[in-house]
């Protein structure tokens, strides 16, 4: 790891140019955070063109204990207010965030109506489906590239998770590449190459809105047997979901489904590439190792960067006093490599314990990723289908990363077999 090149004092981390620096820099900046007493606060920034005003700023939780404290007190740390850094107008959070921007009792309503879509038994359905894509997609790359050679994200990483969204959804096959470029502009704000501007994200949202209402009204009024349907007939204290939320839902969940899962398969490549020994671990003990290695690639990983939750009271965390109303910043990506919690955190290790719990997913409370064991089934099966049937599939240069500090992204990852 390069040394600190930044004091941990001068750490700017909404600065759109610390993303852009070196990842070494960035992994130590982060370290110089954890080693320092208390909590770290940064002024706020905001996207060029947005006609919010930058808030008040934030502290950042970069501690393993820190994050895992917050996230599991709601009532003292709570969503209601907003889930990333900027601060929307309340209508704005509910519309583009669902349930992620609640609290109770709103939210333990909502998640009780989603969870219908998520039992065993759905999820058990869409595995099946799952592994049938992923053979799809191997099959694809191998006949649409007789040279041995493709960009990865685009033939292996991208197309399973937003297919198998698409297919929960019932999303017909023609309308998933629209739904993919959305999701590609709401979470690429930031970067050029996605549109990048404030108007860029709220077209794609109010977009995809309608389209969802759409949607949901058709599979009330004709069910089937997708999760649409499932979700709009479902009834919690004799209340149905409105196609209201239900389009704010469908924007969480295929934005949540879909890149999250494909970031985390694309590092998960790389990292096999970069670190052979931990490949040939894994393919050479494929059942025992499977468990270990997906949890391995996403607090490797850390798709999801940071999400933010808001004081509620005068608190403190790690002796620093928070005040009421004074937003606090949970960096998933850093309580990830906590020297104090993993050991060797830097190093990718394919049979890592799973206590320590890494926070990929989120570090507990109610807000757990709610697709958590459908991203781990469609990471292990996309992986065994690759370690059966291209099992030198490697990287063959550095990636394209997404710049944003809330998404790690992979945009492009040349490979070769
Ligand atoms: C590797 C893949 C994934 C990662 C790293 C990830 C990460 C996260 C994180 C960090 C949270 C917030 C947790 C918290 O605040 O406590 C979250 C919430 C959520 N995720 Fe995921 N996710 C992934 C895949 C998925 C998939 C496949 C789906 C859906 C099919 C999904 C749906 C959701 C939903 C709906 C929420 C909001 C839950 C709530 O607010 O109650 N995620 N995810």
């Amino acid at each position: 790891m390069t040394t600190i090149p930044i004091a941990a004092d001068d750490v700017d981390l909404s600065d759109f140019d610390f993303w852009l620096l070196d990842r070494d820099v960035r992994e130590a900046a982060f370290k110089g955070l954890r080693d320092m007493p208390g909590l770290h606060f940064n002024a706020e920034r905001v996207l060029e063109d947005s006609p919010f005003p930058p808030g008040p700023g934030f502290w950042s939780l970069v501690r393993h204990d820190d994050v895992w404290a917050a996230s599991r007190n709601p009532q003292l740390f709570c969503s209601g207010q907003g889930s990333n850094i900027v601060d929307l107008p309340q209508e704005l959070n509910e519309f583009f965030g669902s349930m992620i921007n609640m609290d109770d009792p709103k939210h333990f309503r909502l998640r009780s109506i989603v969870s219908k879509g998520f039992t065993p038994k759905e999820v058990a359905r869409v595995e099946e489906y799952v592994k049938v894509k992923a053979a799809a997609v191997v099959d694809d790359m191998l006949e649409q590239h007789p040279d041995r050679q493709c960009d990865f994200v685009e033939a292996i990483a991208a197309p399973m998770p937003l297919q198998i969204i698409c297919d929960m959804m019932g999303i017909p096959d023609d309308e998933s590449k629209q739904v993919f470029h959305w999701t590609n502009v709401i979470l690429g704000a930031g970067d050029p190459e996605f549109g990048g501007s404030y108007e860029a994200l709220m077209t794609a949202g109010l977009e995809m809105f309608t389209y969802a209402q759409a949607l949901g009204e058709n599979r009330r009024a004709n069910p089937t047997d997708d999760i649409t349907s499932i979700l709009m007939q479902a009834e919690v204290d004799g209340e149905q979901l409105t196609t209201q939320e239900f389009g704010s839902f469908f924007i969480l969940l295929v934005v949540a489904g879909n890149e999250t899962t494909r970031n985390a398969i694309s590092h998960g490549m790389k990292a096999l590439t970069d670190n052979p020994d931990q490949r040939e671990r894994w393919w050479n003990d494929w059942d025992g190792v499977t468990k270990t290695a997906v949890e391995e690639i996403v607090r490797w990983s850390s798709p999801v960067i940071h999400f933010r939750r808001t004081a509620t009271a005068d608190t403190e965390l790690s002796g620093q006093p928070i005040a009421a109303g004074e937003k606090v910043v949970l960096w998933y990506n850093s309580a990830n490599r906590d020297e104090r919690v993993f050991t060797d955190p830097y190093r990718f290790d394919v049979t890592r314990p799973l206590q320590p719990v890494q926070v990929g997913f989120g570090a507990g409370g109610p807000h757990f990723c709610l697709g958590a064991n459908l991203a781990r089934r469609e990471i292990a099966v996309m992986f065994d289908e690759i370690r059966r049937r291209v099992p030198t599939l490697h990287s063959t240069g550095e990636p394209a990363y997404l710049q944003s500090f809330f998404i790690n992204g992979i945009k492009r990852l040349p490979c070769a077999w």
